[in-house]
């Protein structure tokens, strides 16, 4: 779509009844900028506050959704006028096609640099309790504003500039006055606009959604092995667990390293001793499109996890009892390995060998991949508004 320029001198609603779709058009300061942004929004607002019926929990937990709020923060999410340089936003690392993460072990900044951890996938948000790997922010209201002042990820660290910046964008005025009344912008709109369409992407209709309902005659026979043994033979279900597969937002040492580059959580274990690798437990929602895996990215496929969990566990120091032996303070037993056992030894720390067969990891796999609801990667209410006009 192409307007003139003088057309886009001036702020203006068009309404274009026949596609349905409500263009707020907007011209920067800088017309010879080529290729503006501008979002393009539906004639009649998208629904964010409803809960597809058949599931047996509530994803916003104690959050009302307001659909003029998530409408705004929807821009704001897309919005790459909310980084130093104007090219990143939040959707830059966080993909609607991969779920809210990237394909990255690691994502580029606003100056090139790469983020510390893997950029975690997001659904479900509001019956979680920790975010971020080390889950140091308790509330998603207090952790969207930091992406954008960081100083790998979007660099904005002033929050009167960032408000600044906004106002001198002109669809902003109309979508402030729509979520709040008033065309006013401050920080505190901003993160709430954030927030809440953040906790708007919900993810709740998998085939393992549809099956819950329906004794799992939807699963093949493969993926109800896998569904057993994830829920009933294998520890994995003791973490993984909950509506959102994601336990109670706990963290644990799963045994990837014996030193940790990445220390994780920041605590102490013992008067003695910090913690060491405890990472925050993530939803398994979603998991078959949001590799490479853990907080470094460092497995590429699922295979590689699975095979990690069998037969790869690291005897840390600090590792989960759900990890250990039955005799070392575990809970599960699946035979001896072979070999020399120094280390475990030397670490009190003897961790679980699940000796599975190639049948099961392909069963645990076929599993894991029941749990992609396809709907949530192309649902429009969560894509990018944003399109190129002007030149
Ligand atoms: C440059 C890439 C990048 C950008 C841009 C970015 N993020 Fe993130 N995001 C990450 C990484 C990496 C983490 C994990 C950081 C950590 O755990 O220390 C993360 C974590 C999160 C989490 C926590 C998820 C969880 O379950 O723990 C949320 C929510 C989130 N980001 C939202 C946002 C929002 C909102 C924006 C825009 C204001 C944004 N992010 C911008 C990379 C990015
Ligand atoms: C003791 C708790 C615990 C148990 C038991 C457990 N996990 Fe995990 N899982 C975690 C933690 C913690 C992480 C993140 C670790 C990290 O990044 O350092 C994780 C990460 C994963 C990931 C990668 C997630 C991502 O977004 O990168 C997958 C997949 C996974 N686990 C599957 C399984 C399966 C399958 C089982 C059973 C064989 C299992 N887990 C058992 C705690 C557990």
């Amino acid at each position: 779509m192409k307007y003139e320029s003088t057309a886009i001198r001036k702020f203006f609603l068009l309404l274009i009844p026949v596609t349905g779709v409500l263009i707020i058009n907007s011209c920067h300061k800088d017309m010879s900028v080529p290729g503006a942004r501008v979002p393009v929004l539906p004639a009649e607002v998208y629904k964010y506050d409803s809960v597809p019926g058949d599931i047996d929990f509530n994803p916003f937990g104690q959050l009302v959704i307001n659909n003029d709020l998530a409408t705004l923060g929807r821009v704001l999410f897309y919005e790459t006028q909310l980084s130093m340089n104007n090219r990143i936003s939040c959707g830059t690392c966080h993909k609607q096609r991969f779920a809210f993460s990237d394909n990255e072990a690691f994502s580029v900044g606003f100056e090139n640099k790469l983020t510390g951890r893997n950029t975690p996938a997001f659904i479900n948000t509001g019956i979680q309790s920790g975010f971020f790997w080390d889950l140091r922010e308790a509330t998603l209201g207090s952790m969207v504003l930091k992406p954008i002042a960081n100083h790998i990820e979007m660099g904005l660290e002033s929050q009167s500039y960032m408000v600044r910046k906004l106002e001198a964008l002109p669809y902003y005025a109309e979508l402030f006055t729509k979520a709040f009344g008033s065309p006013e912008i401050t920080t505190d709109k901003i993160s709430r606009a954030l927030e809440q369409f953040v906790s708007s992407i919900i993810s709740v209709q998998s085939k393992f959604d549809i099956g819950k309902s329906a004794n799992f005659a939807n699963f093949t026979e493969q993926e109800e092995e896998g569904r057993q043994l994830f829920f009933h033979d294998l520890p994995c279900s003791a973490c993984h667990g909950g509506s959102n597969l994601s336990g109670l937002s706990i963290a644990e040492n799963i045994g990837l390293e014996l030193d940790y580059k990445d220390n994780g959580v920041v605590g102490d274990f013992s008067p003695t001793e910090a913690l060491d690798g405890w990472f925050k437990v993530p939803t398994v929602r979603n998991i078959a499109v949001t590799g490479p895996y853990m907080h470094d990215g460092r497995f590429k496929t699922l295979e590689e996890v699975v095979e990690f969990y069998n037969s790869g566990i690291l005897p840390h120091r600090q590792l989960s009892t759900m990890m250990r032996k039955h005799d070392n303070g575990g809970f599960f037993f699946f035979g001896e390995d072979l070999g020399n056992h120094q280390l475990e030894l030397q670490n009190n720390c003897f961790p679980l060998r699940m000796h599975m067969t190639s049948d099961q990891k392909a069963a645990l796999v076929a599993f894991l991949h029941t749990l992609t609801d396809n709907r949530l990667m192309t649902d429009p209410r969560f894509a990018d508004p944003f399109t190129l006009v002007g030149e």
